[in-house]
Formats: structure tokens, sequence, C-alpha cells
């Protein structure tokens, strides 16, 4: 089979390469000339465990190949998908701007039967649109060519995008005919080894469970986090909680930690669409709306946890931050918490030591200068006043907490992700606040501080 991915971004790029792992011949085609360039020379715009390798590999082996050139490298392919961006445009509905962009160009050029395949997450309807901007663009040749439209949402989490994609729980096609079905189930045939389904289903519901998906997903998160506040009022702790809960397998144990927030490219645009499309459709997501209201809030609670402690008075404290990115193996800094929190204490006049292990280049895109960056996690305490834990990469659950201590002014740690015990911690010596675990009562803190 020969298929064309257009958009090199997050999904494209996955989904091309995992696509030429399994031995499809793909071109990843961009109107980026840089980013196709670099490509070409291995060098990837993002970086996701494992895929620079996967990618120099299929590339050698001549499976996988990238281009600018749309126009030719449609020809003869079996299935195009549309993996390009779709922003959320100033009301928080999704801009199509591109995608549409992109079924354009392919009913310029298509000289066969083709799939055309949504990859991006796209509102209902959209593979509509695609279908009429092809025919608008076939018409205008005069050409009769025959294609199909297909939806098929990607679930992939970012640092965990490879596995996702070659071991995936379920792959969902949205399709409207029996051709593009057979068309499809061949094309995953190599992934369903695990034995999860390929679930086909017309179109509007794959577009719908993409979105229904992402937010449950957040639902899950932002009702954890509203549990958590009330824990810490309440005398309670969350993490016990999470464990009681999390046993019931109709609940599960995943997706229920709490912490500052949910973010991502993901789970704030998809919320924010969704919400946007019923409006527009005289529907109210209630629940959803209360999500997003509850993770804004989330975003501030380390913040006031820290403002509580010192008082207000943060001018001229210095923080050390551990973690950037939104969450660990990513250096993604979309609608990253740890952006939130920071700006809050450097308006506030403190200074900011931060460090991530891959994502300080990013990050440096958005803060610049304003915090200074560690050439590691320790070099950031040197007289700290306090340890922000803001994203829980696996390297920063057991740090030596005997350097820890020696190396900062004041042992206060702001535990964001829960990933120190409260016990342990304050056995140490350590001032310790968590999300949702008990605090501190000011005596023991006195004591110990
Ligand atoms: C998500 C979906 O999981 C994926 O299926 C979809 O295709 C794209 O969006 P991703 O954005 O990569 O993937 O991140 P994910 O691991 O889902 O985490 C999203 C956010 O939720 C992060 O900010 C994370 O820190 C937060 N989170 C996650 C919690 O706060 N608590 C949890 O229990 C789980």
């Amino acid at each position: 089979m020969r298929i064309a991915v257009v958009g090199t971004g997050y999904v494209g790029l996955v989904t091309g390469t995992c696509f030429a792992e399994v031995g499809i011949d793909v071109t990843c085609i961009d109107i980026d000339v840089n980013k196709i360039e670099n490509l070409k020379k291995g060098i990837l715009p993002i970086y996701e465990p494992g895929l620079e390798e996967m990618v120099m590999r299929n590339t050698q082996k001549e499976r996988l190949s990238f281009s600018n050139d749309l126009a030719t490298s449609i020809q003869g392919c079996d299935v195009a998908f549309i993996a390009v961006g779709t922003p959320p445009g100033e009301d928080g509905s999704a801009d199509l701007k591109h995608v549409l962009a992109v079924a354009r160009a392919i009913g310029q050029h298509m000289t066969n039967y083709v799939v055309v395949v949504t990859k991006s997450t796209v509102p209902v309807g959209t593979a509509n649109k695609v279908r009429t901007a092809i025919e608008q663009e076939l018409e205008k040749r005069g050409a009769n060519i025959p294609f199909d439209v297909a939806s098929n949402p990607e679930f992939l989490k970012e640092g965990a995008a490879i596995d996702d994609f070659l071991k995936p729980d379920r792959i969902v096609v949205g399709v409207a005919s029996q051709r593009a079905e057979e068309v499809m189930s061949k094309l995953y045939k190599p992934f369903l080894m695990n034995g999860h389904p390929l679930i086909f289903m017309d179109i509007p519901s794959a577009e719908m469970t993409k979105y229904a998906a992402n937010a449950m997903l957040a639902t899950k998160i932002s009702f954890m986090n509203d549990i958590a506040n009330l824990c810490e009022i309440m005398g309670a702790d969350v993490n016990m909680v999470r464990k009681g809960i999390g046993s019931d397998v109709r609940i599960g144990n995943k997706f229920i930690y709490p912490g500052i927030g949910y973010g991502g490219s993901c789970f704030p645009k998809d919320v924010k669409a969704l919400i946007k499309t019923a409006s527009e459709n005289g529907y109210e997501m209630r629940v959803l709306k209360s999500v997003e209201e509850v993770n804004e809030n989330q975003k501030s609670v380390l913040f006031n946890k820290i403002n509580n402690h010192f008082k207000g008075e943060l001018a001229g404290k210095t923080f050390a931050v551990w973690g950037l990115s939104f969450k660990p193996k990513t250096d993604d800094m979309r609608e990253a918490p740890s952006l939130v929190i920071i700006n809050k204490l450097l308006e506030q006049g403190a200074k900011v030591k931060a460090y991530d292990p891959v994502a300080m280049k990013e990050a440096s895109h958005t803060l610049g200068n304003t915090v200074e960056y560690g050439k590691d996690e320790y070099e950031t305490l040197i007289d700290a006043d306090a340890l922000l834990l803001v994203t829980e990469w696996p390297e920063f659950r057991s740090p030596n907490f005997n350097v820890v201590s020696r190396l900062m002014k004041d042992k206060v740690v702001f535990d964001g992700r829960n990933i120190y015990d409260a016990a342990e911690m304050r056995e140490k010596g350590f001032v310790y606040y968590g999300i949702g675990v008990k605090q501190q009562v000011e005596e023991e803190k006195v004591t110990l501080g």
C-alpha cells in the first residue's frame, strides 16, 4: 500500500513513521520547506521517545520519505491522511482553514481513487466539508475520479505515542462506504495483533468519539482535583481516597491523579471546542463548563499555597522549579501549568530557577530570560526558599534529599503532583505541601522548619 500523510506535526509524523514501520510506503508532506529539509536529515521538529531512531530506520529502508510536493506525492496513493493543525480560534472553535486547504489541494491533484482521512481532531461535520471541498476541485478540473472520506481520530499520548500507535487499545474509523472500510481494514491489519478492535462506525460518531474520549478524561482529572481540594479542607488524604475509589473497576485507577490542572495540546482545546460546538447547536455542556472552570482554578492552587506560606511576601524570594513541560517525557509547553505558576511568581517579584530534562529550549521560547535555568535539578536549589515540583519526571521521584536539604536556604517543598510521601518528607525535616493531602499544622512547621 502507498499512503500520504499531510502535516508533519506531532500526529502526522508519528502516524507516518509507524505506518512505514510495518512496511507501508509512506510520504509525509508539509508546506514548511525547512521542516522537510530537516526531516530528510533526520532532524525532528518534536521530541518523542524512540521516534528519531524510527524515522532514521524507515528513511534508510526507503519506506518513509518527506516532501513539500503534495501534487506529485498524492498520485498513486491508496489513502491520504490529513494531519495538519486545527488551532483554536478566538472563540474556542477549531479553525479548519489548514484542513480544508489540504482537502482542496488533494482535489486539485489526485489521479486515482483515494480514501481521504481526517486524523486531526476536527469538529463533527468536518469530513463532510472535506468531501465538498474535494468535489468542488474535481468539478473545476472536470475530473471524474471516485474518492471517499473517512474519520480516524488519534488517541496518542505524548511521550508514549509510538507504543500507543503500534499497540492501540482500539482503532476507531468512521466511514460511509464499503470500499473505504475495506481499504482502512487492510491498512490497519498489522496493528491488530494484540486482539484489540478496529471499530468501524459512521463518520459523525467517529468524529464525536475523539472529543468524548478527551472530554471524559479531562472530566476525571477535574473531578479528582475538586475532590482533592475538598479533602484538604476536611482533613482527608486524596492519595488514600484515590486508591480507595480506583480499585472499583467501574471507576478504574487511571487518570484519577490530582495535580495542578491538565495542560497540553489536546484537553484544553478539545474541551473548549466541544462546549462551543454544543452551544452553536443550541445545547449547553454543563458538566464540561465546570470541568474547564475547575481546571483554570487548579492552575493557581500551588501558587496560592506558596503565597499563604510566605504570607504574601514573595518579592525577592527564590523558587526552584522542577519540571516545565505539561507532563513528563515531552518537551511540549502548550498550556503547561508551569507557565501560569511561574508567571504568577514573577509578577510578585520572586526569582525563579528552573530545570526540565528536555523542555528547557522550548520553555525559553515563552519564558525567555525572565527565569534562570539550572544545569540540573540540584543547581536550581542553591539558596532557594522553596522547591516546586511541577512536572513528575521520573528522575525527580527519588532525589538525594540530603543534598536537597543542604542546598536549599529553607526546606519547603510544594509538590504539585503528589510524588513525595507527606509523612516521609516531614520526617526528613521538610515543610511539605501536596495537593489534597493533610496540611501540616502550624506548630509542626515551627518545630520542623
Ligand atoms: C491526551 C489523551 O490522553 C490522548 O488520548 C489524546 O490523543 C491527546 O490528548 P496528552 O495530551 O499527550 O494525551 O496527555 P495525557 O497523558 O493524556 O495528559 C494530559 C494532561 O492531564 C496532563 O497535563 C497531565 O498532567 C494531566 N493528568 C493526567 C492529570 O492531571 N492527572 C491524571 O491522572 C492524568
